[in-house]
């Protein structure tokens, strides 16, 4: 069998630096409690003209250069996002323009928060069908741009950012001790809907809208599901949570990211977090997370790493990847 074995990650922070005590001058709130109800310290937004692609090329750069790959040796990139640069094209086919790929396919995925983990999904099952051997993956957003400046529930926690991850067909014994994706487990349910959505969209208002959302039940969900999915993707690999290296979770809250490790029960050790740098950056906060990570050496080859995330649906998942 094949495997989709990580080669390279890699990502990328807008220059401008958005500190909790710049939103206090801007609402009524205060850094205290942005950082006690979510961990968030300070985010990244893009510069005036600066788009989803361009943070998406600038993080692809990076994952390219980290494993030594040629754009054009690409021949699958799956970007996703929740921010598109435009209706269409896709975003996905104006990174794969910018950074030289000549060939293959891009396309973009929409599952919000939950994107990276849609995104491994796929790219994993282009990879072990054989229809592309190696593929680069890219969550990017500029969340920035759909936040309601009158809403102090929403607007402080989320930022900008872009990570990308490279993936290349191995072949493998077809065991848990294999390098690359073990398991991809996603999940919808679109009875919560108003949970999390943006009041706009070009079938409904033509415009692009704001993020809405219904925080505390947003919590509740969230919590359970990540556990439970984190849970499903260990025993699909069938591996236990001791052999968890490090869980690279979804960066939207450090109380989420607390609560879902207690109930998995894996100590906080183990658990990547950039939150209260980033805020939560939806699909890109995940490869973000990890290229983060990667690039202080915190990963040795072997490592099981557990990844979950939720997000506007509900969608949610969970992976597992062997570093
Ligand atoms: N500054 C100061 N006070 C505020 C702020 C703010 N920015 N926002 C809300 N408050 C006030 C509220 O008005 C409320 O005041 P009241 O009691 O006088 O009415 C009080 O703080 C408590 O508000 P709650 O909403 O009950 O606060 P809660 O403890 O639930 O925390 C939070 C809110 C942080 C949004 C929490 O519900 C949460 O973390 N939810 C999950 C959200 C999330 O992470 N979503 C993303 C996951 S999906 C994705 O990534 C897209």
């Amino acid at each position: 069998p094949l495997r989709a074995v990580a080669v390279g990650a890699g990502h990328y922070l807008p220059d401008r630096v958005v500190e909790n005590a710049e939103l206090e001058s801007m609402m009524d709130t205060s850094d205290e409690w942005i950082r006690s109800r979510s961990g968030i310290e300070r985010r990244h937004f893009a510069a005036e003209g600066q788009k989803t692609s361009d943070l998406a090329i600038a993080a692809a750069r990076m994952a390219l250069d980290n494993a030594g790959f040629e754009a054009s040796s690409i021949d699958a990139l799956v970007l996703a996002t929740a921010t598109p640069d435009q209706t269409f094209p896709s975003t996905a086919t104006r990174v794969q323009h910018a950074i030289g790929m000549t060939g293959g396919f891009a396309f973009d995925i929409q599952a919000v928060c939950a994107g990276f983990i849609y995104g491994l999904a796929n790219a994993n099952a282009l990879i072990v069908s054989g229809q592309a051997k190696r593929v680069l993956l890219i969550g990017a957003e500029t969340f920035s741009r759909i936040l309601d400046w009158n809403d102090r529930t929403t607007s402080v926690l989320f930022g900008d950012g872009a990570g990308a991850l490279v993936l290349e067909a191995a072949p493998a014994d077809g065991t848990p001790e294999d390098r690359g994706i073990l398991s991809t487990n996603i999940y919808s349910d679109g009875q919560y809907n108003d949970l999390l959505y943006v009041d706009g969209g070009v079938s409904t208002t033509q415009k692009a809208g704001v993020l809405k959302m219904q925080g505390r039940e947003v919590f509740r969900h969230a919590v359970a599901k990540l556990a439970e999915a984190g849970e499903e993707a260990l025993l699909t690999s069938g591996l236990s949570v001791e052999d968890v290296a490090w869980v690279v979770p979804h960066q939207a809250n450090l109380r989420i990211i607390k609560a879902t490790a207690q109930r998995i029960g894996i100590p906080m050790e183990k658990i990547i977090v950039t939150v209260q740098d980033h805020g939560n950056t939806s699909a890109a906060s995940i490869p973000l997370a990890l290229s983060v990570a990667n690039q202080d050496g915190r990963f040795q080859r072997g490592d099981l790493l557990l990844m979950e995330a939720i997000g506007g649906g509900l969608a949610w998942g969970a992976a597992t990847l062997r570093w």
